[in-house]
């Protein structure tokens, strides 16, 4: 599954990532700065919070309550502001770009 992760600074990072890993997983283990993931993926320290591109904002799985709650308390949140741990890599997220916070880096 194909992911394009794209640093505040827009340094892109072109991603292939297994299916059924978070996106938040994938930076880590490709060293994306800016996804600190200080919680490790339990969608309680939103340091791994990216901006998805708007044509995807319908195509991606709900945003949970949980990660509602999170998302109010970073500093920019989006239409497309989504949790990277909280979105895993499946087929039909395939092509998908998300762009990172320039508060993250
Ligand atoms: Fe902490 Fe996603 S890694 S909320």
């Amino acid at each position: 599954v194909q992911i394009t992760f794209i640093e505040h600074n827009g340094r892109q990072h072109r991603i292939d990532v297994p299916e059924g890993e978070s996106l938040m997983q994938a930076a880590q283990n490709n060293m994306v700065p800016g996804i600190d993931a200080d919680c490790g993926g339990a969608c309680a320290c939103a340091t791994c919070h990216v901006f998805v591109a708007d044509d995807w904002i319908a195509r991606l799985p709900a945003v949970s309550d949980n990660e509602d709650a999170m998302l109010d308390v970073v500093e920019t949140r989006l239409p497309g502001s989504r949790l990277s741990c909280q979105l895993k890599a499946e087929p039909s997220l395939d092509g998908l770009v998300v762009t990172l916070p320039a508060s993250q880096r």
